[in-house]
């Protein structure tokens, strides 16, 4: 297992659309691998493939408490097949827009088929956080930020501070 880099908004490759894994095979399953000890290191609790310049439609995610048991989960072409109208509202962020938090609505409950580590078909109800995050990385999938959802002034501001972020020389601590 290998910890990647997660590429950082303004970048294109984040607003690229991943592509459908044909089958599971040892190379995907480095990849989630590789996917998982990445976000485990960052502190997140969903990374999509694209987010380390994959454009492969597989996402990790594990959204057990700290202090719980881990629990890493792996959706390889996911689709949501029904979701109800009523959202919920979490304060999302996002390892690729780092350091920035907003209020999003996305619906509550959303059914996902999928394809898991081994490559067998699953499905899932997810609700609540789950159903939030499942959402989230799906959006990735498709080249869709969270910011993309706040107003184009506010999105308009964070890009221009992450652009700054990125400008900055290196930071050594000697
Ligand atoms: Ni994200």
């Amino acid at each position: 297992m290998a910890i990647k880099t997660i590429i950082t908004e303004p970048n294109k490759i984040l607003r690229q659309k991943s592509l459908p894994v044909k089958q599971v095979g040892v190379e995907e399953q480095r990849l989630m691998d590789d996917m998982l000890e990445t976000m485990y290191d960052a502190n997140g609790i969903g990374l999509a493939a694209i987010q380390i310049g994959v454009p492969k439609r597989i996402i990790v995610m594990d959204i057990s408490k700290s202090g719980e048991k881990n629990n890493p989960m792996y959706f390889v072409n996911p689709l949501i097949k029904d979701k109800v109208d009523e959202t919920s509202t979490y304060e999302e962020g996002c390892l690729s827009v780092p350091n920035f938090f907003a209020e999003v609505n996305r619906p509550k409950e959303c059914h996902v088929e999928y394809l898991d580590y081994e490559g067998k078909k699953k499905k899932l109800k997810a609700e609540g956080l789950l159903a939030t995050c499942i959402q989230h990385e799906m959006d990735h999938l498709e080249g869709i930020l969270f910011i993309d959802y706040l107003s184009k002034l506010k999105k308009t501001m964070i890009v221009k501070k992450l652009s700054k972020q990125k400008n900055r020389p290196d930071r050594i601590i000697v």
